[in-house]
C-alpha cells in the first residue's frame, strides 16, 4: 500500500522541493493530461480537472502529452505515439524530480495512451506487449490516474465510475486487469457516449470535467491523505 502523505511531503507549506541534481525546482505535485482526439495540442476537455487539480493544491505544475491525438485512419498510430509520449515524458519528470508526486489525467484518446501505457496492452496494432511501460519511479511515485471516456472502457473493472454497460470502441478483454495501478485509478463512463460505451449524445462525452470533475479531485485528495 503506497502512502503519499501531505503533511510529510510538506504540501501544507510552501516551499517548492530541488530534484536531486538540484538543476530544476521540482514541484511537491505535478499533472500529466492527455487530451482526445482532433483537438489542438494543449489540454483539451483534460482542462477542466488539470485546473481544478491546480487550483486546490498551489505550486502544483502541469504538463501536456505532446502526440498527435489524430483520428481516422491514423487513429491506431497516434494511440501508439501517444503510449510513447506519456512513457517518455512521465519517465523524465520522475527521474528528474524523483521526490515528486505524479498525476495522471488522460481525456478519451488521451485515456487510452495513458491506460496502455500503465496497465500495459496489447492494444494492437498500436501496443504489442502485455506490460506496463512506464519507469519504475513514474510507477512508484503516481499517486492518481483519472481516465475520462475512455474507449478501453469495459464493465465490470473495479475503477468504473459512471452507469455504461456497453464497451467502448476499443475495449479492453472482459478478463483484464491492472492489478498494478487499479487502487489509483477512477475511470469515468456513462451510457450515452458513444465512445467508451455505445451511446449516440457526444455531449456526455465531452461532459466528464463538469460532470465528475469534483468527484475525481475527492479522489485524488484521499489518495494524497495518508490515513
Ligand atoms: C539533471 O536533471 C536534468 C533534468 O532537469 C537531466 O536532464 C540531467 O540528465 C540530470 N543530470 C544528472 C547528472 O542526473
Ligand atoms: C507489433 O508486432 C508486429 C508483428 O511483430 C509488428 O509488425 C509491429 O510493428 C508491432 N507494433 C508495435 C507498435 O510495436
Ligand atoms: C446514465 O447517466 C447519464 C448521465 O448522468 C444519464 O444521462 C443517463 O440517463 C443514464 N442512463 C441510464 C440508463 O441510467
Ligand atoms: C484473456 O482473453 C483473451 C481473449 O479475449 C485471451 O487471448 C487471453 O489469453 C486471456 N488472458 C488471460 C490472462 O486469461
Amino acid at each position: 500500500m503506497l502512502l503519499f502523505s501531505l503533511l510529510s511531503l510538506g504540501i501544507l507549506g510552501a516551499a517548492a522541493q530541488r530534484g536531486q541534481n538540484q538543476t530544476r525546482e521540482c514541484p511537491q505535485i505535478h499533472v500529466f493530461g492527455a487530451r482526445e482526439t482532433t483537438t489542438p495540442q494543449g489540454f483539451g476537455s483534460a482542462k477542466t480537472l488539470v485546473d481544478l487539480i491546480i487550483k486546490r493544491f498551489p505550486g502544483a505544475t502541469s504538463e501536456e502529452i505532446i502526440y498527435p491525438a489524430a483520428g481516422g485512419d491514423v487513429y491506431s498510430q497516434s494511440v501508439g505515439k501517444g503510449v510513447l509520449a506519456v512513457v517518455k515524458q512521465t519517465s523524465a519528470f520522475a527521474a528528474a524530480c524523483p521526490d515528486s508526486i505524479i498525476i495522471m489525467h488522460g481525456y478519451s484518446q488521451g485515456a487510452q495512451i495513458t491506460d496502455d501505457a500503465f496497465c500495459g496492452g496489447p492494444d494492437l496494432p498500436s501496443v504489442n506487449s502485455s506490460i506496463s511501460l512506464v519507469s519504475k519511479t513514474t510507477a512508484k511515485n503516481t499517486a492518481a490516474i483519472i481516465l475520462m471516456g475512455n474507449p478501453r472502457h469495459v464493465a465490470g473493472l473495479p475503477f468504473n465510475v459512471g452507469n455504461a454497460t456497453e464497451p467502448g470502441f476499443a475495449a479492453r478483454p472482459a478478463n483484464f486487469t491492472c492489478q498494478l495501478f487499479q487502487d489509483r485509478i477512477r475511470a469515468y463512463c456513462d451510457s450515452p457516449d458513444p465512445f467508451c460505451a455505445k451511446g449516440n449524445d457526444p455531449a456526455t462525452h465531452q461532459g466528464y470535467g463538469l460532470e465528475y470533475g469534483k468527484d475525481a479531485l475527492d479522489f485524488i485528495v484521499s489518495k494524497l491523505v495518508a490515513n
